[in-house]
């Protein structure tokens, strides 16, 4: 028996997620006035129908992309079929989720490629969150052939401007360069501004980390980390958030900055929250891996505030 090529699963990334920034200096696939982009919607159904609500109101063109990890909770067929139905109204890249369900292959865990910064619990209790949903995903073979066809990436353009729309970074689907953590160290902005260069564009939209950053880099562009669609994203809030790059403002933005003729804004998803509650407790109840990790942001938030988020 062949031992795994993953020692820790969760914790280390697969070959195949590495792209290289270099491969996003491709042409553009994806042209609008007003792109919206939602990662992390984790399987939230309510969240996916106040986005699309919101996203049905923008006037002339416009594209949503799901990037990547609009599954997590849906464990329920009925729901994990819904979220599927939805994404598929738009455009989408895949996520470590859809990746590792739509792959027999095992040892990868969740394909987070956690830092050391999450504990080791956390990192177990995914690891067998992705195996519940990968047993979800195992009953709808149609939907698991969909997602395996997903790209990792889109290339599109905004206004003349051209926008990355990534998972992770701009080297890998689950890379963590893009996260507020690594972008709040020098050496992280030092990796990070170089990226814009070699992908020829002047957005990165990204996702992945679960917590929002929107990180300008003078001369550069701005990467718009939107955190995560169907979860809380600041301390004491409900609301999910997309990012919004667009010819005009929103209204409902809660903050933005601008690049060129471009707005680069975070757009507050306020989802039905105490109906979101009922039906992830009713997949996931006190005691079990997902209420263990994640019931304490579900419900209050996570410890960040938008204060930090905004580094423009
Ligand atoms: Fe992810």
């Amino acid at each position: 028996m062949l031992a795994s090529p993953f020692p820790v699963p969760g914790r280390s990334c697969p070959v195949d997620y590495r792209y290289g920034a270099a491969a996003l200096a491709a042409p553009a696939t994806l042209r609008t006035d007003s792109l919206w982009i939602a990662g992390g919607l984790y399987g939230n159904g309510f969240a996916l129908q106040r986005l699309e609500e919101m996203f049905g109101a923008e006037p002339g063109a416009a594209a949503l992309v799901f990037n990547g990890d609009f599954h997590w909770f849906d464990v329920a067929g009925a729901l994990f079929a819904e979220i599927e139905r939805g994404v598929s109204r738009h455009a989408a890249t895949r996520g470590n989720v859809e990746t590792e369900i739509s792959q027999s292959r095992e040892g990868a865990g969740c394909g987070c490629g956690y830092p050391d910064w999450v504990g080791d619990e956390d990192v177990a209790r995914s690891n067998r969150i992705i195996e519940r949903l990968r047993e979800t995903a195992r009953r709808h073979p149609e939907a698991a052939a969909r997602l395996a066809a997903l790209p990792m990436v889109r290339l599109a353009e905004v206004g003349g401007q051209r926008v990355a729309i990534v998972h992770g970074d701009a080297d890998s689907l689950a890379g963590w360069g893009f996260s507020q953590e690594v972008l709040a160290t020098p050496a992280g902005r030092t990796a990070a501004a170089a990226a814009f260069g070699a992908a020829r564009v002047s957005v990165f939209a990204s996702s992945h980390s679960c917590l929002p950053v929107l990180q300008a880099f003078p001369d550069a562009g701005v990467i718009a980390n939107n955190g995560s669609a169907g979860m809380p994203n600041f301390a004491g809030t409900a609301h999910g958030l997309a990012t919004r790059i667009a010819l005009t403002p929103h209204l409902k933005a809660i903050y933005r900055t601008r690049v060129g003729p471009l707005h680069v804004e975070a757009i507050p998803i306020d989802y039905d929250a105490v109906a979101w509650r009922e039906a992830f407790l009713a997949q996931w109840p006190e005691g079990s891996d997902a209420h263990a990790s994640y019931w304490h942001r579900i419900t209050r938030g996570p410890s960040y505030g938008v204060e930090r988020a905004v580094r423009t």
